[in-house]
């Protein structure tokens, strides 16, 4: 069963167990956050599985909503760790770069200690405690700057949409060269979900593709393979003056995948092309044009 099934995580993980009999669930069919009707459904429909990718996860709005941001982040995902045990399911739980605060400066591993910077990183955080001491055989999953061929459903889009758009309606594109992260493509981390879900042991792993960059480098490789020309200039984040508070670096290491034996995660330049092929291959289908 996979939770938040129209999402561009969750869209593609329903993709990545297609060959199982697998059940993607939208919001419209359950709400996470409405504890009866979780344990309603789970009971009824006695997964063997559950991943959920379903969140609350509007960074901003996090701020201003935190009651919202920890019953959907930590209490949900508290309650369905208990349902899933009690059925003798796995819940593969999805979280986030964000629960460190990038003082490290080096990749982290999952034995770092996280210090989360805003209140979307406080109710992950809590989210992974809550799914990991929940006391089944579940696996959380931390990942990095996700993109998908669908959008992303609470941003409406992802940032190689975002650089398109601004291409093509700016005479110049500034984006921060001083936040470094790992860019992971949706497809990658849905395959490697599905070999960790079924062959991993319980516990906490970071899944990123492989590498790091600024989010200004990012843009580079983006401009380049789309055929960009629009002048991109790199900026710091200073020049964005936000109200929430967000780690300059959060490069994971994906270590105990790797201690398993199942890091099956490419460089994040090989799936970005891989993605921009993919991409101009629909837009020619949408268009009629042959690519
Ligand atoms: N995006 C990133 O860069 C990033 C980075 C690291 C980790 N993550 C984590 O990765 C996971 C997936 O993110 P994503 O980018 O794929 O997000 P997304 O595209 O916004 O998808 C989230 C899905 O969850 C659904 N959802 C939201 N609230 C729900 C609720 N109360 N009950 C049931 N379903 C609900 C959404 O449906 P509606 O749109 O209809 O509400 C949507 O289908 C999240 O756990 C996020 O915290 C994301």
């Amino acid at each position: 069963m996979v939770l938040g099934s129209t999402g561009q995580l969750g869209s593609d993980v329903v993709e990545a167990f297609a060959t199982e009999d697998v059940r993607g669930l939208a919001h419209e069919d359950l709400d996470i956050g409405d504890a009866t009707a979780v344990t309603e459904l789970l009971d009824g429909l006695r997964p063997r599985l559950v991943v959920n990718t379903a969140a609350f996860h509007n960074v901003p709005r996090c701020e201003t909503e935190p009651e919202r941001a920890f019953a959907l982040n930590a209490i949900a995902p508290w309650h369905l760790a208990r349902t899933c045990r009690e059925l003798g399911a796995r819940l593969v739980h999805v979280s986030t770069d964000y629960v460190f605060d990038g003082a490290k400066q080096a990749p982290y591993v999952e034995s770092d200690r996280p210090n989360p910077l805003n209140v979307y990183a406080a109710s992950k955080l809590a989210g992974e405690y809550a799914v990991l001491n929940a006391g089944g055989e579940h696996q959380v999953v931390r990942s990095s700057g996700l993109y998908g061929v669908r959008p992303c459903r609470a941003k409406g889009g992802n940032f190689i949409d975002t650089m398109f758009k601004l291409a093509a309606e700016r005479d110049e594109v500034r984006v921060v060269d001083d936040e470094i992260l790992t860019p992971t493509f949706t497809a990658d981390l849905a395959a490697q979900i599905r070999v960790l879900a079924l062959e991993g042991p319980p516990g906490l792993y970071h899944a990123t593709n492989q590498s790091s960059c600024s989010w200004y480098e990012f843009a580079c490789a983006i401009f380049e393979l789309g055929g960009l020309r629009t002048p991109l200039r790199p900026t710091t984040v200073k020049e964005f003056a936000s109200p929430v508070r967000r780690p300059f670096y959060s490069v994971l290491d994906n270590a105990a995948l790797a201690a398993a034996g199942l890091d099956r995660l490419r460089p994040w330049r090989d799936a970005l092309a891989d993605y921009m092929a993919r991409r101009l291959r629909a837009r020619a289908a949408a268009t009629g044009t042959a690519s």
